[in-house]
């Protein structure tokens, strides 16, 4: 598989490094790592941490890393927020930069971020900007943030005005993806975290697209094929992130299949009982290769491997299957230019001239866009 950054496997964990000079930090992938944690976190020198976490996770886990810290000889506290993307807010913040330095937190110390994507944006933002930056380490706890939000240092809140508006680029110090931790996970969050998982083999990786294809059954029932999608997919993350830690360039790839998906989602109201993230990206993603052939840059055979695959996990692919309706062309071309990567009235797109070879196509025309939703909405 090309395009990933060196690992290495030793014990039942891999190690996947970023290296990013003076942020750079390693992310471990295995099973029981949360056992380990206190000794790996207790390596990194710090005297007391703060665990923010949140009240589904909390109870499962939260203890038993606390737990192990303590055994370690750290000083570890826990703060448990409300579940769900709301706690990704201006008043969430405050109570946990509060909490840091009630902790007292100091530089030299450590915020622990044990959950999914909400709690590790969250937190990540508030050590951040807590005495200008305290150091802070990921243990992701679904799919979609151990293959995602938990590398790469994007952190932030969302405000009234959209989501993810405000925030920081604050590299982890460690990240630990305890893939034992996805055993309890709903089918519904499985599915939607492999959405991102495929999306690696879709921009620059034909050979990790068609592992996928014959290994998903194992990733989902908890195999050794799950801790190497996990592992693989940092990989790819990781080298896309040291070629670009700022998105300035290359790390724009990653968001193939984003600009349908979040149109869909801000169509949707961000209600995950309508749809969740990863199936946004998941019918973007089939939108943006049929987009590409429909353009001629694209085989369809490519296009229609690509929704077969999504098909076959269970995943959906249409815009026909968002509940309750995704809106008319033009509701959803005004959701695209709402979205922050769109500039000068041009739309920005990932298209692809293949599996495994995206690209960024700046200047999209909103008009071969409509047509394209148009043909889409007409089609069945
Ligand atoms: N999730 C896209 C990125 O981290 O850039």
């Amino acid at each position: 598989m090309s395009g990933a950054a060196a690992r290495e496997t030793v014990s039942t964990f891999t190690t996947v490094p970023v290296p990013l000079g003076d942020r750079a930090y390693d992310i471990l992938v295995g099973r029981g790592l949360l056992v380990e944690a206190g000794a790996r976190i207790a390596a990194l020198k710090a005297r007391a941490v703060v665990i923010v976490t949140d009240a589904h996770v909390g109870p499962l886990y939260a203890e038993a890393l606390a737990g192990s810290l303590r055994a370690s000889g750290l000083n570890a506290s826990v703060l448990t927020l409300p579940p769900g993307e709301a706690t990704k807010s201006y008043a969430r913040l405050e109570q946990v930069c509060d909490a840091i330095l009630a902790a007292k937190i100091e530089r030299g110390d450590l915020v622990i971020a044990l959950g999914g994507g909400v709690i590790g944006d969250l937190s990540g933002f508030a050590a951040a900007i807590v005495r200008r930056g305290v150091r802070f380490v990921q243990m992701p706890t679904t799919l979609l943030s151990q293959v995602d939000s938990s590398v790469g240092g994007k952190t932030g809140i969302n405000s009234p005005l959209g989501k993810n508006l405000v925030g920081a680029f604050h590299q982890p110090s460690l990240v630990l993806s305890d893939t034992a931790l996805l055993d309890s996970l709903p089918l519904r969050e499985m599915r939607a975290g492999y959405a991102e998982v495929v999306k690696y083999g879709l921009i620059d990786d034909e050979a990790f697209f068609s592992w996928c294809e014959k290994n998903w059954r194992g990733v989902f029932a908890g195999g050794p094929e799950r801790d190497e999608a996990v592992a693989q997919s940092c990989c790819a993350k990781a080298a896309v992130v040291v070629r670009d830690e700022h998105e300035n360039g290359d790390r724009a790839l990653l968001n193939l299949g984003h600009t349908f998906g979040h149109a869909l989602e801000r169509i949707t109201a961000y209600d995950s009982t309508r749809l969740v993230h990863g199936e946004g990206v998941a019918i973007g993603m089939t939108l943006a290769f049929r987009f590409s052939a429909a353009l001629g840059l694209c085989p369809q055979a490519d296009a229609d491997r690509v929704e077969a695959h999504l098909v076959e996990v269970g995943l959906p692919t249409r815009l026909d299957q968002v509940p309750g309706g995704c809106g008319t062309p033009d509701e959803l071309l005004d959701a695209m230019a709402q979205d922050k990567k769109v500039s000068g009235g041009a739309l920005t797109f990932i298209l692809a001239k293949g599996i495994g070879k995206s690209f960024i196509a700046k200047g999209v025309e909103a008009e071969k866009v409509r047509a394209f939703l148009v043909e889409q909405l007409q089609a069945r």
